[in-house]
């Protein structure tokens, strides 16, 4: 009888730092509108769809400086980039970002849906606001943009010297629509809520040549989780979740966006990719079970 010994997981490999590939001009005289970019991985995935050839409109909430860092990057490589400030779960906002962007650049090609926020408590502590607020960025603020965007892409439908879609909407969901998450309930929630929503809409656009995905990242270096990875230990804790044993950086997001965005991906309809390092494997069975 052979018995099967897996060794165990070394935690001593280097970070890697990704080359700075070429990404071909894959999006290029399409416009993006990517919300949340201002930092993160939102602001990863708008200089990664600039410099794909994409013109593209830097959402976020606040934060102008950063915004218009971004737009400085972003300018780098490609021709129209411009900085709007929108709250996501407003509608009248949203309805306002999405005039300005036909007017200003004729129409919209791609939208990303990135913004989200968390708001952590455990679950008999969490108030009603943080509930809400949660939802409403993460969840609502998805449903308002892709809404608007879907009225544009079926209102022109095809322009086949520019795509053979559409129109393409890529959520940026979580591993978290999948894993649940204690202390983060109304983060999970969203992110839950969020696949369905993706799925849904994609089975009732499709016909239109409307392409809809979700990328669904694991654990990448953000402001939004810098208490899981700012310090050794905690880094250490933390790559005991990812089998890949690394940690994601936001250019591992923002080429797959760019990638997912072409047509490239003509044929990937209604699935949520995991860019997780393998955080969705259930490591903790590494050895066990
Ligand atoms: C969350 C991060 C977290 C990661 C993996 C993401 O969706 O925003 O805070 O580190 O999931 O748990």
């Amino acid at each position: 009888m052979t018995t099967l010994t897996i060794e165990p997981s070394t935690t001593s490999l280097p970070d890697v730092v990704m080359p700075a590939c070429p990404i071909q001009k894959l999006l290029k005289g399409q416009k993006a509108l990517v919300t949340g970019a201002n930092s993160g991985i939102g602001r990863g995935i708008a200089i990664a769809l600039a410099h794909a050839g994409a013109d593209v409109v830097v959402n976020y909430y606040s934060g102008d400086a950063a915004a218009e860092e971004v737009v400085e990057e972003a300018r780098r490589c490609s021709s129209r980039v411009y900085a709007h400030q929108a709250d996501v779960s407003q509608e009248d906002q949203v309805q306002e970002m999405f005039r300005r962007m036909l007017d200003e650049l004729g129409t919209i090609d791609i939208l990303v849906n990135n913004a989200g926020i968390q708001s952590d408590a455990l679950f008999d502590r969490m108030t009603l606001d943080q509930w809400n607020r949660v939802l409403a960025v993460n969840l609502t603020g998805h449903f308002l943009c892709a809404r608007e965007a879907v009225r544009e892409f079926k209102r022109r439908g095809v322009v086949p010297y520019v795509s053979c879609a559409a129109g393409k909407i890529i959520c940026v969901s979580s591993v978290h629509e999948v894993i649940p998450w204690a202390g983060h309930v109304n983060y999970a929630a969203s992110k839950g809520g969020v696949m369905l929503l993706m799925k849904s809409i994609a089975q009732e656009v499709a016909p239109y040549r409307i392409r809809v995905n979700s990328i669904c990242p694991g654990a990448i270096r953000t402001p939004i989780n810098r208490p899981a990875w700012d310090t050794p230990e905690a880094y250490q804790e933390l790559l005991k979740l990812i089998p890949y044993k690394r940690i994601g950086e936001v250019d591992d997001i923002g080429r797959v966006a760019a990638w997912l965005a072409s047509d490239q991906a003509d044929y990937i309809h209604g699935t949520s990719i995991f860019v997780d390092g393998g955080m969705t494997l259930y490591p903790g069975f590494e050895a066990g079970g």
